[in-house]
């Protein structure tokens, strides 16, 4: 689908929204765990295959391509989406979170009118108030957006595991824009033994190379554009890393090119090890390494990766 077309429906839809059930006839909506899983016992039944993408909303493009592949892989697909209140550290970023149901049901219907979209509410998804787990993930969260964003990662795994529980996909679908979070969901996966294949899939970008995020939204035309240098230092990273240069003066470099630009500062940057996310000194298994980075660009934390 171009973008034209995704931007006509952004704007059609915002003008609707305040008829927005009007938008949702022909899609199914469930709002509630037991009218879902009503649903899905007849595809159950049926012994389809059922695949999962959990979402916070303000669908784009990068979402979009996880649902794609996920239709192209099951049966029956059920798209979440629920703006997880206990994953956000940070009480003003949920309340800036974009929230577009509307438009976000358009963009869906474009790709496909079968999809299943679950939105429930956060009594729904919260009965005894918002409490967290605490899960035991081997360190994988010791680390970048968990040292920095504290509670994120178990708010973010107390959800997901609930979504499993309630929707048993076999199959479920994450974006490795969030490298970090990817990895958790695996060992989620792992620790609760649960019989569900995650799905990395790759990182879609704006045209001028910012990786797709809800949170671009915060962002001008123009900053966006401004902060490709992100992506541009990632992929400098890695030719000068091929290329056998020391790997902290390849950091640094980075860190000095994005902070070049105003109003961008760096939380990390990091070359890492992609199993275990532990930093890396010397580059002996290109295979086996990502870096990836945390920006703080105009006030909006953007988060990007790159594999070696
Ligand atoms: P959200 O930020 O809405 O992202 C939903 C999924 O889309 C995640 O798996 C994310 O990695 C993927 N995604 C986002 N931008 C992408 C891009 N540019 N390219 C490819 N995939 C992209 O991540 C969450 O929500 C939440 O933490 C969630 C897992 C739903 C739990 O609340």
């Amino acid at each position: 689908m171009g973008s034209g077309k995704i931007t006509k429906i952004i704007e059609i839809s915002r003008i609707y929204s305040k008829f927005a059930p009007v938008l949702y006839t022909t899609m199914d909506l469930f709002t509630s765990e037991k009218s879902l899983n009503t649903r899905l016992s007849i595809s159950r039944e049926q012994g389809n295959s059922l695949g999962l993408v959990p979402t916070m909303g303000a669908l784009h493009k990068g979402h979009l391509s996880l649902v794609e592949q996920a239709l192209r892989e099951n049966k029956t697909v059920v798209v979440s989406i629920f703006v997880n209140p206990t994953q956000f550290n940070n009480p003003q970023d949920l309340v800036q979170y974009p929230q577009q149901l509307a438009t976000d049901i358009a963009l869906l219907r474009t790709i496909s009118e079968d999809l299943l979209v679950f939105t429930p509410t956060t009594q729904e998804m919260y009965p005894e108030g918002l409490n967290t787990k605490t899960y035991s993930f081997n360190g994988l969260d010791r680390r970048w957006e968990g040292s920095d964003r504290p509670g994120h990662f178990m708010g973010v795994g107390t959800i997901v595991e609930k979504l499993f529980t309630l929707v048993r996909p076999s199959r479920a679908y994450f974006g490795q824009k969030d490298f970090q979070q990817l990895a958790i969901i695996r060992a989620l996966v792992r620790l609760k033994s649960l019989p569900i294949t995650i799905v990395g899939c790759p990182i879609i970008r704006e045209p001028h190379g910012l990786a797709m995020s809800s949170r671009n939204e915060r962002l001008k035309p123009q900053e966006r554009e401004e902060a490709s240098v992100i992506y541009e230092a990632l992929q400098k990273a890695v030719n000068n890393a091929t290329a056998k240069k020391p790997l902290s003066d390849i950091t640094q470099a980075a860190v000095k090119k994005i902070q070049a630009v105003e109003g961008a500062a760096v939380f990390y940057f990091e070359f890492v090890n992609t199993h275990t996310l532990e930093p890396i000194k010397t580059l002996t298994n290109p295979k086996n390494t990502r870096i990836i980075t945390a920006v703080d660009f105009k006030g909006v934390r953007l988060l990007d990766n790159i594999g070696l």
